[in-house]
């Protein structure tokens, strides 16, 4: 016999092991790949709108209507003070320019080859180009692309006019935005009375010494008010009701109503949470609300509990830390930054310890993004009600808005500054 010869079905069997193995790398590639879901303003909270429409309108068209009719409400001022995050490191790498808009204002975030971010006025103030598109990085300054001024990072003064022979003037500046990057964002500082800022971001030790890592994000566009987001921390009520039905129902709530107990008879699975939230005695601008979370079998078999902490830094941070039993400890920011009056570019991004990478790290952003939809889908269709009803256990919402009330002042822009009046995003 032949020891060197291969029958047909030798090559089968390499060809389907070669198969089982490729699918096997797949499965665990896309496992272990960090969770990256982006919604954008139309995505959620209009499923509703589309299961009665008769016309056959596109899901855009419809979120876009409704954008449009909703009435406002009794809005404090659009943009409040404090630090807000622009965008995330890896956006700006060394040597790159990003531009963005927030708060009303236009910003151009660099990097120079060192790697220190910057934060400047967007608009040239030589004829007015825009520094953030077409430009390029300089040694410690960005280039207009227009005639070629270079505008310094540290301050924004202009230090190089290409073809001029006399002297730069000294009022060849732009704005310089205090601003910093902590915990894998770019934050800008902004006020209404241009204050400096009187507090940091506080940077996470484990994240700094690289014991923990980047394990997924989320992002979302919402149409609300940014005091609708933070407000949710202190609405102990609505947990149970909006994010009780188990995440395997989704964010469409009609769906998460089969999720709902009935008469007294609890569903399969449920969550269960238990809320405190207060304002820090220490540092005035922040609050932190203390959560217990529990997933119960009809309603009694407790088997995952989490313990989160949610600490609202400012109006636009807040920093998550979840410890669970099972799982260990691990934090996720959440961003809030107004990029128009009544529209909220909301990010969150979760870093873990090394066990926690691959699946688990997937499942922590992906839960949490699911009941994060859930409020999405009540704030894009909300009113702001400024004296709202509320009874004795809501009380916390009371003491959260007068809190946030030390994040306006005098010139805080109102809604109408822009005569937005009709809340009409043309642009999208
Ligand atoms: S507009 Fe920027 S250099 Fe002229
Ligand atoms: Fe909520």
């Amino acid at each position: 016999m032949d020891v060197f010869s291969i029958s047909p079905s030798d090559i089968a069997g390499v060809i389907i092991c070669s198969i089982v193995i490729l699918l096997i790398l797949i499965a665990c590639y896309i496992l272990c790949k960090p969770l990256n879901r982006i919604r954008d303003l139309c995505d959620v909270g209009y499923e509703e709108y589309l299961r009665l429409d008769k016309y056959g309108q596109t899901r855009r068209q419809l979120a876009n209507e409704v954008r449009r009719r909703k009435k406002v409400g009794g809005i404090p001022p659009v943009f409040p003070n404090g630090w807000f995050a622009l965008c995330e490191s890896d956006d700006v790498k060394d040597g790159q320019v990003r531009a963005v808009d927030a708060l009303g204002e236009h910003f151009v975030v660099f990097r120079t080859e060192k790697g220190v971010a910057s934060v400047l006025d967007a608009y040239c103030p030589h004829l007015g180009a825009h520094l953030g598109i077409g430009s390029r990085v300089i040694g410690d300054c960005v280039e207009c692309p227009f005639h070629g001024w270079q505008f310094r990072g540290e301050d924004g003064q202009c230090t190089s006019i290409p073809y001029a022979t006399g002297k730069i003037p000294q009022s060849a500046r732009v704005k310089a935005w205090p601003s910093d990057e902590v915990n894998g964002f770019i934050l800008v500082w902004y006020h209404a009375e241009q204050e400096e800022p009187s507090w940091k971001p506080p940077q996470i030790p484990e994240i700094a010494a690289k014991k923990w890592f980047y394990g997924g994000r989320s992002e979302y566009r919402v149409n609300a008010h940014i005091q609708e987001i933070p407000e949710n921390g202190s609405d102990v009520a609505h947990l149970e009701c909006l994010h009780g039905p188990s995440i395997l129902y989704g964010s469409d709530l009609k769906a998460t109503l089969n999720g709902k107990s009935v008469n007294g008879f609890a569903p399969f699975m449920q969550h269960h949470w238990s809320v405190k939230w207060e304002t820090d005695p220490e540092e005035k601008h922040v609050a932190v609300s203390r959560l217990h979370h529990e997933i119960r079998i009809f309603g009694r078999l407790s088997c995952i509990s989490v313990d989160v902490e949610a600490k609202q830094i400012g109006p636009g941070l807040v920093y998550l830390t979840f410890t669970s039993p099972l799982f260990g400890r691990c934090i996720l920011f959440e961003t809030v930054t107004p990029v128009e009056p009544m529209v909220q570019r909301v990010l969150h991004r979760l870093y873990a310890p090394l066990p926690m990478m691959g699946p688990l790290a997937k499942f922590i952003v992906w839960g949490e993004a699911v009941q994060f939809e859930r409020d999405v889908v009540i704030w894009n269709n909300k009113t702001f009600i400024k004296s709202p009803i509320l009874v004795a256990e809501d009380r916390a919402i009371n003491l959260y808005r007068r809190w946030f009330q030390q994040f306006y002042s005098e010139n805080s822009p109102l809604f109408d500054f822009q005569g937005n009046k009709d809340n009409e995003i043309t642009n999208w």
